[in-house]
C-alpha cells in the first residue's frame, strides 16, 4: 500500500494576514507549476485564511487547514466557527484535537469526537490530533492512551469517513520543545495506531489512513522520520513559520 504523505504548517496564532502575505508570495513560486510527490497544508490562524485562500485558493499543489472548528452548523455559540463557513474560503481539512486544544482548553475526546463528525458531514478532512504527555509516557500508559483517544475521537465515524481522516501523532512532550521521538519512538506509536485502526475499521482501512507525525520536526530530522514504514508526513509548528524551512522538510521528507 502506498500512501501519499501529507506535510501541514501549523501555524498556531502566528501571522496575520499581512505576514500571512508574505509566506504565500515566498512560497508560490515553488508551490505554483510543480506537481510534488505529497500534499501540502497550510492552517493558519481563522482571520488570516481569507488571504491565504486569495493567494493559495487556486494552487492545486496546496490546500488549505484551519486549526478548529465548531461541532455544530450555526446558532448561539458565541466565539465559535462552523466547519461550512470554513468552505466558503477553500478550506479542505481541520485541525481537531491538537495538544494545545486539549491542555488548554479542556476539550476532551467525547468534544473532539463530536467535531470531527461535524466536519466529515460536510466533507471537511480532520486532521486528527493525538498523543501522550511524558508523564503518561513514563508511566507506562502511551498505549491505553493512544486507545482511548483514537477509540472514542473516532467513535461512529464510518468507514468512508475514515477515507477523509488524516491522524497526527503528536507526543505531546515533543511539541515546541525541539526534543524530538526518535524514529524508533515514532514508528512504534505509529504501528500501534495503525494496529488501532484496524481493530476499529479494518485492515484495509488501517493500510490506507495517513498518520503524520508532530513534534519539533525540521529540516534536519525529516528525512530519517519520514522514512519509517508508518509515517506518512509531518504536522509541522515552529518550523513551518519560515518558507524556506518549511520548503526543505517536504524536500528532505519526500527525498
Ligand atoms: P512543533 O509543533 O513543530 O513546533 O513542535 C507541532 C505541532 O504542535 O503541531
Amino acid at each position: 500500500m502506498t500512501r501519499k504523505p501529507i506535510f501541514a504548517a501549523n501555524w498556531k496564532m502566528n501571522k496575520g494576514a499581512s505576514e500571512t502575505e508574505d509566506f504565500a508570495k515566498a512560497i508560490l513560486p515553488k508551490v505554483q507549476h510543480h506537481t510534488f510527490p505529497c500534499d501540502i497544508v497550510i492552517a493558519p490562524p481563522f482571520t488570516s485564511i481569507p488571504k491565504a485562500a486569495e493567494l493559495l485558493g487556486n494552487v492545486s499543489s496546496v490546500a488549505l487547514a484551519a486549526q478548529n472548528c465548531s461541532q455544530f452548523d450555526s446558532g448561539a455559540y458565541t466565539g465559535e466557527v462552523s466547519p461550512m463557513m470554513l468552505k466558503e474560503f477553500f478550506v479542505h481539512y481541520v485541525i481537531l484535537g491538537h495538544s494545545e486544544r486539549r491542555a488548554i482548553y479542556g476539550e476532551s475526546d467525547e468534544f473532539i469526537n463530536a467535531k470531527v463528525l461535524k466536519a466529515l458531514e460536510v466533507n471537511l478532512r480532520p486532521i486528527f490530533c493525538i498523543g501522550e504527555t511524558l508523564e503518561e509516557r513514563e508511566a507506562g500508559k502511551l498505549e491505553e492512551v493512544l486507545r482511548r483517544q483514537v477509540t472514542v475521537g473516532l467513535k461512529d465515524v464510518s468507514e468512508e469517513g475514515l477515507g477523509d481522516v488524516v491522524i497526527a501523532y503528536e507526543p505531546v512532550w515533543a511539541i515546541g520543545t525541539g526534543v524530538t521521538a526518535t524514529a524508533e519512538q515514532a514508528q512504534e506509536a505509529h504501528a500501534f495506531v495503525r494496529s488501532l485502526i484496524a481493530e476499529q475499521f479494518g485492515g484495509e482501512a488501517a493500510a490506507k489512513i495517513r498518520i503524520q507525525y508532530g513534534g519539533s520536526v525540521k529540516p534536519g530530522n525529516a528525512r530519517e522520520l519520514m522514512a519509517c514504514p508508518d509515517i506518512d508526513g509531518a504536522l509541522i509548528g515552529g518550523a513551518a513559520l519560515e518558507p524556506a524551512s518549511f520548503l526543505e522538510i517536504i524536500e528532505n521528507g519526500t527525498a
